[in-house]
């Protein structure tokens, strides 16, 4: 199998992101898939969730701005079998403005993620918030840019904009953007409101993450819902999430 890229982003922050990345990293590498999970946020949430240290040898700067060395050189095992991490520290801020400077900012992402597709077959990027060169770089280097979505009065413009995002830096087609349902909470007659919406249209995917306490203790206990829980209704739903991503994605 060609190695698969798959990414966590969006405009929002706070909405799943991290949380959905390492859940679908732990599904894919106890399937039995090489995965990688590369953490793109300086704030380094994924690497604290998965008790690694927030220590990224070498730093962000040399990673992507072409130093020697790959990005075996600083994945790290975590604690699932078949899981590596690209762990995430303050350095990773960097990597933004490196991209920027190097006229195509997809170029660096593009080399290191070929240096290692021999040795993955699955490779999750956990993105930090907002429209960034990052972003720009992720998306065309992604085969599908999961995008986690509160059921709440529709974020449909900011979808939109995600998608006029695409087009404008002809970095992917906005074909690969996959939004679902996130902390949906169907207490809330607003939230199932939402839900009834979001059914009608074609382009979200049909997991749909349920607010969870499972899930919110991941930063606390640093265990994966799908591990730590695996028949609560949540972790269910990551893994139709992982379902539906594999064959949107091709893996
Ligand atoms: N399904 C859920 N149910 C309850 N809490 C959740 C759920 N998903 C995420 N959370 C909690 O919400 C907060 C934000 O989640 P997370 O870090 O995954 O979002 P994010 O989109 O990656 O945020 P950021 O944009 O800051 O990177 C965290 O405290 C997390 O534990
Ligand atoms: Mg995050």
């Amino acid at each position: 199998m060609a190695m698969r890229v798959v990414a966590l982003t969006g405009l929002k922050g706070g909405v799943g992101k991290t949380s959905t990345a390492v859940n679908l990293a732990a599904i894919a590498a106890s399937a039995g898939y090489r995965t990688l999970l590369w953490d793109l946020d300086p704030q380094g949430a994924a690497t604290h969730c998965l008790d690694l240290k927030p220590k990224l040898k070498g730093g962000a700067s040399r990673l992507v701005g072409g130093g020697r060395g790959g990005l075996e050189r600083v994945s790290r095992a975590s604690s699932i079998k078949h899981l590596q991490v690209v762990p995430a520290d303050a350095s990773v801020r960097e990597i933004d403005r490196v991209l920027s400077l190097s006229g195509r900012p997809s170029k660096p992402i593009r080399k290191l993620l070929a240096g290692a597709k021999d040795d993955l077959d699955v490779v999750i990027l956990d993105c930090p918030p907002g429209l960034t060169a990052v972003v720009e770089a992720v998306a065309s280097v992604s085969d599908l840019l999961l995008v986690p979505v509160l059921p709440e009065p529709l974020p449909v413009r900011a979808l939109d904009r995600f998608r006029d995002f695409l087009t404008d830096t002809r970095s992917a087609s906005p074909a690969i953007l996959a939004p679902f349902i996130s902390m949906i909470d169907r207490r809330k007659p607003l939230h199932r409101r939402t839900e009834a919406e979001i059914r009608s249209r074609t382009d979200f995917l049909g997991a749909a993450i349920p607010e969870s306490s499972s899930v919110a203790r991941l930063p606390e206990e640093q265990v994966p819902v799908v591990v730590g829980a695996p028949r609560s209704l949540a972790a269910a739903e990551y893994r139709k999430l992982w379902a539906e991503t594999a064959e949107r994605a091709g893996i």
